[in-house]
C-alpha cells in the first residue's frame, strides 16, 4: 500500500492549452477526493508507449483529447456500449485487475450543456453538425437519441462525414456531404471543425447559419472563437462556446473515475476562460 494520491492526467497533442487540470482539481476539491491530474504531452506516434508507460507507473486513469480518441478506442482491452458505437474514447480507467477500460462521455457532456445550462433541445429540430473527427463519432449518437427532425454533418473530406452518416442511420434521420454544399433552414449549428483552435474557419455558405436560433462550438478559447463571431455576424441570437461541455464531460469522467458527482455549474462559473464566449442568459 502507498500513500500517494491516485494520478490521473490528460493526453493529448497539443495538450498545453487544456484547463483539464484546474477543473478536475476543483472537482476533487468539492469532493475531497485524494488525487492528482496533470497534463500528458505525446508525440503523434507516441500514444500507445506513452500510454503504457503511465499505467505501468501506477497511473489510475485519462482523459484522451485531440488527436488520439479513435486511437485510444483501439488501445483499451474493453469499451462501454457508447464508446464502441462512436469508436472513440475519451475516458480510459484502469480497472482492479489492470484491465483497461475505455468510455466516451463526449456526448453526454454535449447534451448536458445543450439541454440543460442553454435550454436548446433537440427532438424535432433541424440540426447541423460541422466537422467530421473522433468528437462527432462521440455525439452524434446521443444527438441522434435526442429525437432530431434531420442532422446532417457537413465535413471538409466528405468521406469522412459520409462514413459516420452511415454508421448511425439506425439511431435516426443523419446525412452527410462537404462544406460547399450545405443547404439552409438550421435550427442548431454544432461546431466541430479543429482550425476554430488556431484562430480560422474554413469559408461556409451563409445559408449554413442564416435563420438558425442557435449555435455551438465545441471548441473554447480565451475570446470568442471565430465560428461564434460568424454566427453572430449571421444574427444568431443564442451561442455558446465548449467550454461547458468540457466540464461536464469532464464531470462525467469523474464520476466513472471516483464515484462521485462534482458541482460544474461553480466551476465554469470560477473557471471560463472568457465568458464573454458564452450567452447564459437565454
Ligand atoms: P476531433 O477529435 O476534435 O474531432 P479531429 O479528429 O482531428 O479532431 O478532426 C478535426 C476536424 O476538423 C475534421 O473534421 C477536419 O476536417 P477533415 O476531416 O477534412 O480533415 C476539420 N478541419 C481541421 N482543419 C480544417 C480546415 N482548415 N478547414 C476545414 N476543416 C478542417
Amino acid at each position: 500500500m502507498t500513500d500517494e494520491p491516485d494520478r490521473y492526467a490528460v493526453i493529448g497533442n497539443p495538450v498545453d492549452h487544456s484547463r483539464s487540470p484546474a477543473i478536475h482539481a476543483m472537482f476533487a476539491e468539492q469532493t475531497g477526493q485524494r488525487m492528482t491530474y496533470t497534463r500528458l504531452p505525446a508525440a503523434e506516434d507516441a500514444f500507445t508507449a506513452t500510454v503504457e508507460r503511465f499505467f505501468a507507473d501506477g497511473g489510475r486513469g485519462l482523459n484522451v483529447t485531440l488527436p488520439f480518441k479513435q486511437a485510444a478506442a483501439a488501445y483499451a482491452a474493453t469499451l462501454s456500449a457508447r464508446a464502441e458505437r462512436a469508436g472513440a474514447v475519451n475516458t480510459l480507467i484502469r480497472c482492479d485487475d489492470g484491465r483497461i477500460h475505455g468510455d466516451n462521455t463526449d456526448g453526454v457532456g454535449l447534451l448536458r450543456d445543450l439541454t440543460g445550462r442553454l435550454s436548446t433541445p433537440i427532438e424535432g429540430r433541424r440540426v447541423l453538425v460541422l466537422g467530421a473527427g473522433g468528437a462527432v463519432r462521440g455525439v452524434v449518437p446521443v444527438l441522434l437519441e435526442q429525437g432530431p427532425k434531420h442532422l446532417y454533418i457537413a465535413n471538409r473530406t466528405a468521406e469522412r462525414a459520409e462514413a459516420i452518416a452511415a454508421d448511425f442511420t439506425d439511431l435516426g434521420p443523419v446525412d452527410a456531404g462537404g462544406l460547399a454544399g450545405i443547404g439552409g433552414g438550421w435550427d442548431l449549428v454544432i461546431n466541430a471543425i479543429s482550425a476554430g483552435l488556431a484562430g480560422r474557419m474554413p469559408d461556409l455558405p451563409a445559408a449554413a447559419i442564416a435563420g438558425a436560433t442557435a449555435a455551438y462550438d465545441m471548441i473554447y478559447a480565451d475570446a470568442p472563437t471565430p465560428f461564434l463571431r460568424w454566427a453572430e455576424r449571421h444574427g444568431v441570437a443564442r451561442r455558446c462556446d465548449g467550454f461547458g461541455m468540457l466540464v461536464e464531460q469532464a464531470a462525467e469522467s469523474f464520476h466513472l473515475w471516483r464515484g462521485v458527482r462534482p458541482d460544474t455549474r461553480a466551476v465554469i462559473a470560477a473557471l471560463h476562460p472568457a465568458p464573454q464566449g458564452r450567452d447564459d442568459t437565454v
